[in-house]
């Protein structure tokens, strides 16, 4: 498929993710909490239910249904909180990632993704998303990665994971 990039949020929706966020980073930041995955750089939070919340909206599902053209199930939602350290190198997903929606919640500096035309081929379209930009893309079928992160720069990506129903 072509990875598409959609506004998938209302305003009032996004801001209260980004307000939920923003308060992660805080108890992130004054309990000086390590990474929980220091080689890519990151802190992640599998399904917090501001995230899950949304995950599940009749809304939220039916526009993953109509961009990714199959009927789907929601499987789980992961915060991703960047540092400046590390990065994200070429890779699929688990199958429980087939679908994904790879939202951008705030940035220092756009930090773009980069997702395989075609399996093998290495070339690849290039995303460089705003906060409230969400990029829809096959985890499992399509190879993405992300550069080299630079000093000062961090990054909170909202990721929404979905499979075809069999
Ligand atoms: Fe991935």
């Amino acid at each position: 498929m072509r990875p598409k990039v959609i506004r998938p949020l209302t305003r009032s929706q996004f801001k209260s993710l980004l307000m939920a966020t923003r308060k992660v980073r805080r108890i992130i930041e004054n309990f000086n909490i390590p990474m929980h995955e220091p080689a890519l750089g990151r802190w992640g939070i599998h399904d917090p239910p501001f995230l899950k919340k949304i995950l599940h909206t009749a809304k939220f599902k039916q526009l993953a249904h109509q961009v990714f053209g199959e009927n789907v199930r929601p499987t789980y939602s992961f915060l991703s909180m960047y540092s400046d350290q590390g990065e994200l190198l070429p890779h699929t997903d688990q199958k429980l990632c087939e679908y994904s929606i790879a939202l951008c919640i705030q940035q220092k500096k756009v930090w773009p993704l980069y997702i395989e035309k075609k399996p093998g081929s290495g070339t690849y379209w290039t995303y460089r998303l705003k906060p409230g930009e969400a990029v829809f893309y096959s985890g499992t079928r399509q190879r993405h990665h992300r550069k080299l992160r630079k000093k000062g720069n961090c990054c909170d990506i909202a990721l929404f994971h979905f499979q075809g129903k069999k």
